[in-house]
């Protein structure tokens, strides 16, 4: 084409583009989904999301695939993915029915309030704390979650056995380690190294693993063959159990046979909510997620956020001021629903949002130590990683699980593989005080025998106007989860973002205390940022990134579209 034909048809383009609805998708300067026309799976490990994809391919459903997903994970994502730890998965069927499955940690029997408190009244920090070492898990959930999954959800097409297979060969014949994970065991190496298991393990008895070596956890493949034989029950009755037991009786931990016999995982009714006539589903108690996530929602509505712009000071001046109230009903409201009264449906509710964001001022911002719980009226009526499935006939599982911090506890249970959780700290360690991710919470999230420790794990699916599935996210990231979901459905409904943009553009956190916003390293411009400073906003002193997500979209197609944060590894694989 000649340079003046090429002129005239950027002419056309720019002319013809004026006239683009407004809502058209944006998708500049970002990467385009993965699409696959049937089914897909988006993980953070490209192995895990390939035998998800495989699992429906040979008759599997979503649920099904959502399970070998998580087993996969338990392998290849050692750092997150789990036996020893626990989760919450959102089920959105094809016929529109939904449900929740909570397989979160249950604190062991002889857990009290002040466990991790020494004599002086502080907190217990290392070994014997709530972040490192024996006594800082829960009761792991994560077989038990699975095992309630597939006997009830299941399309029973699929063997449990073959969903178990796949992560049994895995960690039997290994695995090539990427950059990122070998580097990533270099650096838990203090915490790994205590102990004996985990640093044989993972730290190839202090030689370390190099980029690309073969990876195999031969403990790790006995405990799935244990299991895929005799059943998810094996690693709570069986050999799996004992050794957990013995391991935990000779290091002073918590969790014993009884406990592990005891643990159940529970069946829950999703929240639901609106934003701007979309319905959102999410999850309830005892995570907060669903909870904070609606409530800013709802206080957000009131104002024009598409108008504001994407990343202009006014927009995240209110979104800080409406998480600082959000996260403050946190911590004194929300808790295991099974132990304390958590008003949900007041706190959800519209009208409490619209009295709650009453004390925002435009342009100034207020201070967490004046802005403290707020009063709802009424009466009740009544380190992690994130996945999401969607099947050939549109059943959706968005599925967060976690060991919380990064390698959990640091501990792997003698002979099992099973790296162990480090929930504990989810709860009040000490009710007042902040915990491993700096959030401060109350007295009803305290520490009891047999109670779920708060969670902020948010897997949340968001539905079109006429009610049919449009996307799914969640994330990692502890109480940013909330915070990176949040702004995920924003910029889908706000923004008009497709779900791989939504989810990889910067963010911003708030959480009450600190009184402080978290910037992303290049988030915001010096410009905004200056903006905020003059309202009289704090910022954390380092930009970090804000957690990871994954989410999937269905277009008006149907085809779906899978995304995995650029923050993070992983990809979306479908067919
Ligand atoms: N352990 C992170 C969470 O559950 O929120």
């Amino acid at each position: 084409m000649s340079t003046k034909k090429l002129g005239t048809y950027f002419v056309l383009i720019a002319f013809l583009s004026s006239f683009l609805p407004a809502n058209i998708k944006v998708s500049a300067a970002w990467r385009e989904p993965v699409r696959a026309r049937k089914a897909i799976v988006a993980s953070q490990h490209e192995l895990a999301s390939k035998i998800g994809a495989d699992i429906m391919k040979r008759g599997g459903n979503a649920v099904d695939a959502a399970i070998a997903v998580g087993l996969a994970l338990a392998v290849v994502y050692p750092e997150a993915g789990n036996l020893g730890g626990g989760g919450f998965m959102l089920i959105r069927f094809k016929d529109g029915k939904t449900t929740a499955i909570d397989y979160r940690e249950m604190a062991p029997a002889a857990a009290t309030r002040d466990i991790f408190v020494d004599k002086s009244g502080n907190l217990i920090k290392g070994e014997g704390g709530s972040t490192i070492g024996y006594r800082a898990s829960g009761v792991p959930g994560t077989p038990a979650g699975f095992d309630y999954a597939f006997k009830k959800y299941g399309s029973g097409k699929i063997k449990w056995a073959d969903l178990v297979d796949p992560a049994h060969k895995l960690a039997l014949n290994g695995y090539r380690l990427s950059y990122r994970l070998a580097n990533l065991f270099k650096s838990y190496k203090n915490n790994l190294e205590k102990y004996a298991d985990s640093k044989k393990i993972f730290l190839n008895n202090g030689n370390f693993h190099e980029e690309g070596a073969l990876f195999k956890q031969p403990e790790l493949a006995a405990t799935l063959a244990r299991m895929q034989k005799q059943g998810a029950k094996e690693f709570y009755e069986g050999k799996t159990a004992e050794l957990i037991a013995a391991d935990m009786k000779v290091n002073k931990g918590l969790i014993t046979l009884e406990d592990l016999k005891n643990y159940e995982p529970k069946e829950r009714t999703p929240l639901r909510g609106t934003y701007r006539g979309h319905e959102i589903i999410s999850m309830p108690p005892p995570s907060s997620g669903g909870i904070v996530l609606l409530q800013v929602l709802n206080m957000l509505e009131a104002y024009d956020i598409r108008k504001m712009g994407y990343n202009s000071a006014e927009k995240y001046h209110i979104l800080a001021e409406t998480l600082r109230r959000s996260f403050a009903d946190r911590a004194e409201y929300m808790a295991d629903p099974d132990f304390a009264d958590v008003p949900v449906a007041q706190l959800i509710d519209k009208s409490y949002a619209a009295r709650r964001r009453e004390s925002i001022k435009n342009n100034k911002a207020s201070s967490s130590k004046e802005i403290g719980y707020g009063k709802p009226l009424g009466k009740e009526s009544m380190d992690t990683t994130h996945y999401t499935v969607v099947d050939a006939e549109g059943t959706v599982v968005s599925n967060t699980y976690t060991i919380n911090d990064l390698y959990g506890s640091a501990v792997t249970a003698k002979g099992t593989g099973v790296l162990l959780n480090d929930e504990m700290d989810d709860f009040a360690a000490r009710p007042g005080t902040p915990n491993l991710f700096g959030l401060i919470q109350g007295e009803r999230n305290k520490v009891e025998p047999r109670k779920r420790p708060l969670s902020s794990m948010t897997p949340t699916i968001v539905l079109r106007k006429d009610g049919s599935p449009w996307f799914a996210v969640g994330a990692r990231g502890g109480p940013r989860i909330i915070t990176a979901v949040l702004q995920t459905v924003i910029n889908m409904i706000d923004h008009d973002m497709h779900i791989q943009a939504a989810i990889d553009a910067p963010r911003i956190h708030h959480q009450w205390f600190p009184d402080e916003i978290i910037q992303e390293p290049f988030g915001l411009s010096p410009d905004t940022r200056n903006i905020l400073e003059k309202f009289g906003h704090n910022f954390a002193a380092r930009p970090v990134n804000i957690a990871s997500a994954t989410g999937i979209e269905i277009d008006e197609k149907g085809v779906r579209l899978g995304a995995i944060d650029s923050r993070s590894d992983g990809e979306a694989i479908g067919y």
